[in-house]
């Protein structure tokens, strides 16, 4: 693990194969985890793209530096580290948070992203009552501790099925929840509920996208990526069969399989 300081505030980072020739990839992280939900993609993708892997600032070994993060800062953190990594512009890989960051920095630095893939996310804004929730959750955050968290969402972040079958999965799901700092999670549910609606955004991107979603999603269910996919002009949708929200853990082998099929392509592409 490398730290990088941006505003004061540290922000965690593993950097693989920072020797391989092709592309530099982004993992962005789902709420509320940490870079180590991507253990079983940079196993599987490090031999050949270069991999870049934060914690969102208020996650895993970064810093929390405000009451909300929004996604701007999140991205403005991911585009300084990448800037003085001297590898932009890059392939950015969200799920879920780590989409609506993807999508911040889209927007932000539309020349300096190569390609997408967006999992398990959406371009909407937070409905009124799933502000309302996030704000309860901070309340009951403060009150008990991250524990409260893991107990509502892991049955939606992971299918029934995952549940019963793979439970060091769900072990290692609880433990990031767990140990993410009450302050970290409350500053990034505040930064999620008064996040901007990204649809205007959608037709302008002219990069290579892939969309990719688990069929039980709940959170961010198909409807959502069907939604991405059909307003971004250059994207593919991609449907991950029997898995919930966190379709790179629960699948890793045809989440890695969708993702360096695309990857691939893309350097075709490009040389
Ligand atoms: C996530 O997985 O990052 C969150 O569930 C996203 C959200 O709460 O909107």
């Amino acid at each position: 693990m490398a730290i990088f300081e941006v505003d004061g505030t540290r922000i965690a980072y593993d950097r693989f194969a920072d020797d391989a020739p092709s592309h530099a990839v982004v993992l962005l992280h789902a709420f509320p985890l940490s870079r180590l939900m991507w253990e079983p993609q940079t196993e599987d993708l490090r031999g050949v793209w270069q991999l870049i892997v934060p914690d969102m600032r208020g996650h895993g070994a970064s810093d929390v530096a405000s009451e909300a993060t929004t996604m701007e800062r999140m991205a403005d953190d991911v585009h300084a580290l990448v800037e003085s990594l001297g590898v932009a512009p890059v392939v950015l890989v969200g799920l879920s948070m780590g989409g609506y960051v993807a999508l911040a920095y889209t927007r932000k630095y539309p020349g300096e992203v190569k390609a997408l893939v967006l999992a398990d996310t959406r371009a909407t804004a937070d409905s009124e009552e799933a502000r309302a929730g996030r704000y309860a959750l901070i309340e009951e955050v403060a009150a008990t501790g991250p524990s409260v968290v893991a107990e509502k969402m892991l049955p939606k972040l992971l299918s029934a099925k995952a549940i019963e079958t793979k439970p060091e999965l769900v072990v290692a799901v609880r433990r990031m929840i767990e140990t993410t700092s009450p302050a970290g999670i409350a500053a990034s549910l505040a930064g999620m509920a008064e996040r901007a609606d990204s649809t205007d955004v959608l037709p302008t991107i002219m990069v290579p996208t892939l969309v990719l979603v688990g069929s039980e999603d709940a959170v961010t269910p198909e409807s959502d990526a069907r939604a991405l996919a059909e307003a971004i002009p250059n994207a593919r949708l991609e449907v991950i069969e029997e898995v919930a929200h966190l379709s790179n853990l629960e699948n890793p082998g045809e989440f890695n399989r969708l993702v360096k099929e695309f990857l691939t392509n893309l350097d075709a592409k490009t040389e």
